[in-house]
């Protein structure tokens, strides 16, 4: 019998191997969030392709990452070994934001689009992932992002419809998202939503459609 691969968003469908999954949530709604649910549906479809997986959650609403201050912009361009006792404690957020990234093999990111772009807590985080010698590199006169090999499922909830139709290019969060991934070395990125929750005639099915058009 022949067997259609194609699906995957990612080419393939060969699931061999336990994984180390990151799920970032970004909205402060707990149960109530549509992109926390969808980032979950995602996982759960991921832990039955790689059965052992393992799921670390990083809340970014409840961790707070504190908006740089100068001590982080000037650490940023300093060599590790010559960081100040007040720089490397400035420093712990993002170096342990970073290793959490390193060490995952997944990445599932669950966002609201809050007017029209990413919650200020998820970019409170991506200011402490992208970090030069750390997550990016200049050092070859060219942009090397470092982190290789990485998935990506954006899971995102608004109350428009943005993947399609006249709204498409408000939504700012995607192409941010798939551009800054990038910019850090992840171009495998798949995007699944669950929108147009406040129009009516769309907002009935909205959320059953979105769970229902994840493939992993
Ligand atoms: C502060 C705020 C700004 C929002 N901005 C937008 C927006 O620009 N476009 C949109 O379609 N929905 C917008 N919404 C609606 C949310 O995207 C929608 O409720 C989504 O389900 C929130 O994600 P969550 O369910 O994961 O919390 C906004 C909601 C809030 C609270």
């Amino acid at each position: 019998m022949l067997t259609v691969l194609s699906i995957c968003p990612f080419g393939t469908n060969l699931k061999t191997h336990m994984k180390k999954i990151l799920h970032i949530v970004s909205s402060p709604r707990g149960e109530e969030s549509n992109s926390t649910l969808l980032g979950k549906s995602i996982i759960e479809k991921l832990l039955a392709q790689y059965p052992g997986s393992t799921v670390t959650v990083n809340n970014v609403v409840e961790k707070q990452y504190q908006p740089l201050q100068s001590v982080h912009v000037v650490a940023y361009r300093l060599p590790d070994d010559s960081h100040t006792q007040d720089q490397r404690i400035a420093l712990r957020e993002s170096n342990a934001a970073i290793a959490e990234l390193f060490a995952a093999d997944i990445i599932v990111i669950s966002t609201p689009l809050y007017n029209f772009a990413i919650p200020a807590a998820l970019k409170g985080w991506i200011d402490h992932i992208v970090r030069p010698g750390k997550t990016f590199s200049y050092q070859t006169g060219k942009v090397e992002g470092l982190l290789k090999q990485k998935e990506v499922y954006l899971a995102i909830a608004s109350n428009g419809v943005f993947s399609d139709g006249p709204m498409k290019t408000m939504d700012h969060a995607e192409p941010y998202l798939r551009f800054i991934l990038g910019f850090v070395g992840i171009t495998q990125i798949a995007t699944y939503r669950i929108e147009g929750s406040g129009i009516p005639g769309v907002m009935e099915t909205a959320v059953q459609k979105g769970l229902e058009s994840v493939v992993v």
